[in-house]
């Protein structure tokens, strides 16, 4: 017995009914994946090559047997807890590795009031909704390359959440610059900081920290 449907193109009623359904299930995966929000991290970090680890306060995490910038690691904590695309601003020059030298250094970029030129762009800015920033607190402001980047860039319509490393100044006036140097953002004011002592043990904190900002992830 013949059982097809007449003018379907020849198609049978259960083999219509799982097209239906195929389709369905593509337009809800499409239209739930086009509501999740874009994340990109993007932070700026530089390791201390003659510190110890941050059991005594360097500069530096040490996870695996890899050397990591503090505000690094908190990067990656960021993922792991959020997701996102991680985006680590890079200068053309180079810093120098040693404590002493590398203060030095900032002090004088600061003094100047330098910018910095940076190594790459971020060429697919408008695939994000919220960019986690994250830099260590350096002389009490944001290393100038910061101030490059949030003048290269406008992130008119986004969400910055920003995110520091210190060694006892917390966040000093870093967010209030960050909203100044972008208008048209929206700028959390209740970012993350951690001082550098405790940095390798705040997974958890960011964790919750994240969960707390309700991305709607
Ligand atoms: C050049 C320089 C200046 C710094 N100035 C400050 C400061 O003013 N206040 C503060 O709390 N920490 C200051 N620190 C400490 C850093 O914020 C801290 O070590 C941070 O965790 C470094 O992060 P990183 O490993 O990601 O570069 C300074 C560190 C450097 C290298």
């Amino acid at each position: 017995m013949e059982r097809r449907l007449l003018g379907n193109g020849g198609l049978g009623v259960s083999a219509l009914k799982k097209l239906a359904i195929l389709l369905f299930v593509f337009f809800m995966a499409f239209s739930v994946g086009a509501q999740t929000t874009k994340i990109l991290i993007v932070y700026f970090t530089m390791p201390e090559t003659d510190g110890i680890d941050t059991v005594s306060g360097a500069s530096r995490v040490v996870k695996n047997g890899e050397v990591l910038g503090n505000t690094q690691f908190i990067a990656q904590c960021i993922q792991r807890a959020a997701g996102g695309d991680l985006f680590a601003i890079e200068t053309v020059q180079k810093y120098p590795g040693a404590h002493a030298p590398l203060l030095d250094f900032a002090a004088d970029e600061k003094r100047k009031n330098a910018r910095p030129q940076l190594q790459r762009r971020i060429s697919n800015l408008a695939n994000y909704d919220v960019i986690f920033l994250g830099y260590p607190n350096w002389n009490a402001d944001l290393p100038m390359p910061l101030y490059t980047f949030l003048e290269e860039y406008n992130f008119g319509g986004k969400t910055i959440v920003p995110f520091s490393t210190h060694g006892g100044s917390g966040f000093s006036n870093t967010i209030r610059t960050i909203a100044r140097l972008q208008p048209r953002a929206t700028v959390i004011t209740n970012g993350f900081t951690v001082s550098r002592n405790i940095v390798g043990n705040a997974e958890n904190d960011v964790r919750n920290w994240v969960r707390r900002l309700n991305l709607g992830q």
